[in-house]
């Protein structure tokens, strides 16, 4: 696997790749590597003849200082990680200065009101700042097909409309979230949570579960009071929101119409971790 750590030596290595017809596929991270990231990169290896991945903690999309402080950062065990799957060809961990060459500030988009939903609420910038650093990576990497985990499904959704809008030659997939053994959605920040926590944070895809259940046979408000009862009784737990969205639009439904589809979007804080997950519902 190769490593780079500037811009003109992996453009240089991309550039080459491309004059052999490479296809590659490529999956930006910001470390603190699972088995979520893993499942990336093997489906980008199924579909492509190269496989590329990229390292890079991106402050201009955090909103709060000390998640960004915290952020889990082992570079040296995530590049070990990715040499051992052995279908990662190479790994870019970039500086800032080789994706912000004009300074650390985001570009300001418009997605068409996806922005300005759910996360774009409650963390305001933070889709301006993935915006920012994914068109620039894109730009440097060239990728046939880029990956993205349906866990953040509304960034999966933005990307692939600022792919849309900027016209950049990529495909953006979308990919199942990749979940421990007790349902809850790998991440990073699960690193943060204590045994009990990460014991008790299975709740979020129980409650998930049990809303797929739910759905066309109570109406939308029932179904939103019983999701918050589930976390008014959850002890050092707190639910920051619950919606279920229309799949296309992500705007908050009030009533299941037919013919739409629809998902269910929850953030929840264990302690002070705050965890996001979603379900398609069928
Ligand atoms: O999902 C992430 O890890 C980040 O938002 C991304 C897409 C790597 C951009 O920094």
């Amino acid at each position: 696997m190769e490593i780079f750590r500037d811009k003109k030596t992996f453009t240089d290595y991309i550039e080459r790749q491309k004059e052999m017809g490479k296809r590659i596929g490529f999956a930006p991270t910001m470390g603190a590597l699972h088995q979520g990231h893993l499942s990336l990169y093997e489906i980008a290896n199924k579909e492509n003849d190269l496989v590329i991945s990229s390292i890079f903690v991106n402050p201009t999309q955090f909103n709060n200082t000390e998640d960004l402080e915290k952020y889990p950062r082992d570079a040296e065990r995530d590049v070990m990680l990715l040499k051992n799957t052995k279908i990662v060809d190479a790994v870019y961990l970039p500086e800032v200065a080789d994706l912000y060459p004009e300074g650390l500030k985001s570009k300001s988009y418009d997605f068409g009101g996806l922005e300005n939903e759910m996360e774009g609420k409650f963390r305001p910038g933070h889709f301006d700042g993935v915006g920012t650093v994914v068109e620039e990576l894109l730009r440097q990497v060239k990728p046939n097909n880029a990956y993205f985990g349906e866990k953040d499904y509304q960034q999966l959704a933005i990307i692939e409309k600022l792919a849309e809008q900027l016209q950049l030659p990529v495909k953006i997939h979308g990919v199942p979230i990749y979940r421990e053994e007790n349902g809850l959605a790998m991440s990073s920040r699960n690193q943060r949570l204590s045994y009990l926590q990460r014991d008790a944070a299975k709740v979020i895809h129980e409650t998930l579960v049990k809303v797929n259940e739910w759905f066309r046979i109570i109406t939308v408000s029932e179904i939103n009071q019983r999701v918050k009862d589930v976390f008014d009784d959850q002890r050092g737990m707190s639910l920051e929101y619950f919606q279920i969205a229309d799949e296309a639009t992500l705007k908050e439904t009030d009533f299941f119409y037919k013919d739409q589809n629809y998902r269910a979007f929850i953030v929840v804080n264990v302690g002070t971790v705050r965890l996001i997950d979603n379900l398609h519902l069928d």
